[in-house]
């Protein structure tokens, strides 16, 4: 599968490696432009590239959103992501790192509305990137569980598909609604490493 990064930092950089090492063809993309991840391309390998950030959206079949939340406004327009999958990483912290008040909404909800006929999941944004660097299990061993939340069945078993192939475990949690309230920062699955077994003991 083609996968455009948005954010090639803790999050995506990881991410790139391991969708890469899996098989993938990635397109790694930041603010600052393609130029200042040539060690980054290169340490990943030949599935790797970088470009703008609007080429890796055209790019990507898939697109992860592994920037600041706070910096979603900056992204190119919302139409350049109709009818891709979008798996949103990103978190509500402000510029001091507090938790950001959405009312009832939740951030990937707040995504979502900037880009309409995107097919949206949240995923990977409850997990700390050390772990998602080092934690990958074969199958035949307890895997650690990346949660997944979206309105789009579809989008979430292709994201689940890539979640094994990386070396997790995929929980789906529900809507972007329901299961984006269960995954936001704060909540009991956020942050904390667990299994299967742990997070199905949690979530009930
Ligand atoms: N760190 C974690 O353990 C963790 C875990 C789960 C979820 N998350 C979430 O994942 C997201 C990224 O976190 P991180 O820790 O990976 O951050 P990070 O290491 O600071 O990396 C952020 C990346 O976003 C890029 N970026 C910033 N503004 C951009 C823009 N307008 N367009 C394109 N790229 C832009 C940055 O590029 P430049 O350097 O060029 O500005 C950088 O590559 C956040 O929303 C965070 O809440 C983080």
């Amino acid at each position: 599968m083609r996968i455009g990064i948005v954010g090639a930092g803790h999050i995506g950089g990881t991410a790139a490696k391991l969708f890469a090492r899996a098989g993938h063809q990635v397109a790694v993309s930041n603010s600052r432009g393609p130029a200042t991840l040539a060690s980054l391309v290169s340490s990943i390998g030949t599935n790797a590239k970088a470009m703008s950030t609007i080429e890796a959206v055209k790019f990507g079949e898939a697109i992860l959103l592994a920037l600041p939340y706070r910096k979603v406004d900056a992204l190119p327009p919302g139409e350049s992501f109709a009818g891709k999958i979008v798996i949103d990483a990103t978190n509500p912290y402000s510029a001091t790192g507090g938790v950001m008040s959405l009312g009832e909404s939740t951030s990937s909800e707040e995504v979502a509305k900037r880009m309409p006929g995107a097919r949206l999941v949240k995923a990977f944004n409850t997990m700390g990137w050390n772990t998602l660097a080092s934690g990958a299990r074969p199958a035949h061993e307890e895997r650690l569980v990346v949660f997944i939340a979206g309105d789009d069945g579809a989008a979430k078993a292709t994201v689940a598909k890539l979640i094994d192939e990386i070396g997790f475990a995929s929980i789906d949690t529900g809507s972007l609604r329901e299961g984006g309230h269960r995954q936001q920062p704060g909540s009991r699955i956020y942050g904390r490493p667990m299994t299967v077994r742990e997070a199905k003991q949690i979530l009930g």
